[in-house]
């Protein structure tokens, strides 16, 4: 149950993160502040999602890797702590900062500012993320994926 559900929360981390900084960046590139607005708060709504998928995901691969000294799984060890401190210290702050800012309607400098940190912070864990499904893949040997490649 747990090795079925691993990938299924680590897939749906990967996708809200993706609709979040799409739904993000065509939002903002029309300008409307109340759209802005609206998108913010549903990323904040959307959280609800996406930190106990990132959790679970998280977890139960911790618990289904065990100990095992494979150089993949310590990367995904490794790269888990990345996406748990980044979307920690980072991601869910900027979120919570950026929707009580657009539905404020202040869209100042700083805004502009903490929407390219979370963007960048964003992309940098749809990179590690994508890193860990397609490690996960190659580990299972799912789509055809080697282990040796790199
Ligand atoms: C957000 C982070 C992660 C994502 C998106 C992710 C994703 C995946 C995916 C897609 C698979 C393939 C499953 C299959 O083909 O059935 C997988 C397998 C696996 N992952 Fe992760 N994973 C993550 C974190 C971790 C962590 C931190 C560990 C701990 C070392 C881990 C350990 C494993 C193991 C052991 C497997 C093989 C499971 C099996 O044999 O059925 N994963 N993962």
């Amino acid at each position: 149950m747990i090795r079925a559900l691993h990938p299924v929360a680590g897939i749906v981390a990967f996708l809200t993160i993706l609709s979040f900084w799409i739904s993000t960046v065509i939002v903002e590139l029309g300008g409307d502040p109340a759209s802005i607005a609206a998108v913010k708060l549903a990323i904040l709504w959307g959280l609800a999602l996406l930190v106990p998928s990132i959790a679970f995901a998280g977890a139960s691969g911790f618990r289904i890797g065990g100990k095992s000294p494979h150089p993949i799984l310590v990367a995904k060890r490794l790269r888990m702590r990345f996406i748990a401190i980044n979307g920690i210290v980072v991601l869910v702050p900027c979120a919570i900062f950026l929707q009580q800012r657009a539905g404020a309607g202040v869209f100042d400098q700083t805004f502009s500012v903490v929407q390219a940190i979370e963007l960048i912070a964003g992309a940098i864990n749809l990179a590690l993320i994508g890193r860990s499904i397609r490690d996960g893949f190659r580990l299972t040997r799912r789509f055809g994926l080697a282990t040796s490649a790199r």
